[in-house]
């Protein structure tokens, strides 16, 4: 069985204000004139695209991300303000190369880290910029083993048997290596701690955390599982998100 890849973008769009807030935040990292060709990593609905095209007035924007739900959408909402591309970041390829390179929530999606670092490198211009912030070490560790609990209880558990966990969530140490040995300079790393009360926890972890937990389950079973975990979260209901900041410069600028 071939692993899904797609989101429900609309329901992801409704519930992403968490995620819209950490983007703002890292934008102030990034340093634009207004012309540049920049790239957005994992482009999702599109809301975060659209803080970045207000950045480059005379530039353009790519947006990329493998999941065509979330490529459909952002490109419908920005029309062609952007180029939307449905692509895997490791194997990206854009038909020129990039300024910047911004990604917000999408990298611990990417099991291989070393790839999707090369790949990005290769899209950057020399001296072109990369900021992006994911999920880090220890990000929602007690909503993870809750999820992995339940899906080990009956009726869950004969469904997760050939089951892979979906996320990577790497130290800002090793992340900060991995950069390097992809070729970057300038590389800064750092993990931080944000917690998050979502508006509608059942949304939320509906489209969000238990993607892909939901994935392998028969129609009948998706709002059971989702209540138990709900029902065992307590209250009041609180992820513990943890994120990796990541500031890096391709080298020969
Ligand atoms: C939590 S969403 C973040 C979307 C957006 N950046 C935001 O901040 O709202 C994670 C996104 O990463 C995308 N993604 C996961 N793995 C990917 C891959 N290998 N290549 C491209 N996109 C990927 C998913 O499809 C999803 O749209």
């Amino acid at each position: 069985m071939t692993a899904s890849r797609d989101w429900d973008a609309a329901s992801y769009d409704r519930v992403s204000d968490p995620q819209l807030g950490w983007a703002r935040e890292q934008l102030e990292r990034l340093s634009l004139r207004g012309d540049e060709v920049v790239l957005d990593a994992g482009c999702g609905s599109g809301r975060v695209t659209a803080l970045l095209i207000d950045l480059v007035p005379q530039g353009r924007v790519y947006a990329v991300d493998v999941a065509p739900s979330m490529v459909d959408h952002a490109a419908a909402a920005l029309g062609d303000r952007v180029t939307a591309l449905c692509q895997d970041l490791v194997e990206l390829s854009l038909p020129e190369p990039v300024d910047a390179v911004f990604s917000n929530a999408t990298f611990h999606w990417i099991h291989d880290h070393d790839a999707l670092f090369a790949a990005l490198h290769r899209t950057l211009k020399p001296g072109g910029q990369l900021v992006a912030q994911c999920g880090g070490r220890g990000n929602i560790d007690a909503f993870r083993t809750l999820a992995d609990d339940i899906a080990g209880e009956e009726p869950f558990a004969p469904y997760f048997t050939d089951w892979k966990r979906p996320w990577n969530y790497a130290t800002d140490v090793e992340t900060a290596g991995r950069l390097k040995a992809a070729g970057f300079s300038d590389v800064r790393c750092w993990l931080e701690p944000k917690s998050v009360t979502p508006a509608d926890p059942r949304a939320f972890i509906q489209t969000v955390c238990l993607v892909r937990h939901l994935d392998p389950l028969p129609e009948e079973l998706r709002d059971p599982f989702v209540d138990r975990v709900l029902k065992r979260s307590g209250e009041p209901f609180v992820l513990d998100y943890v994120r990796l900041n990541m500031t890096a410069r391709m080298g020969g600028g």
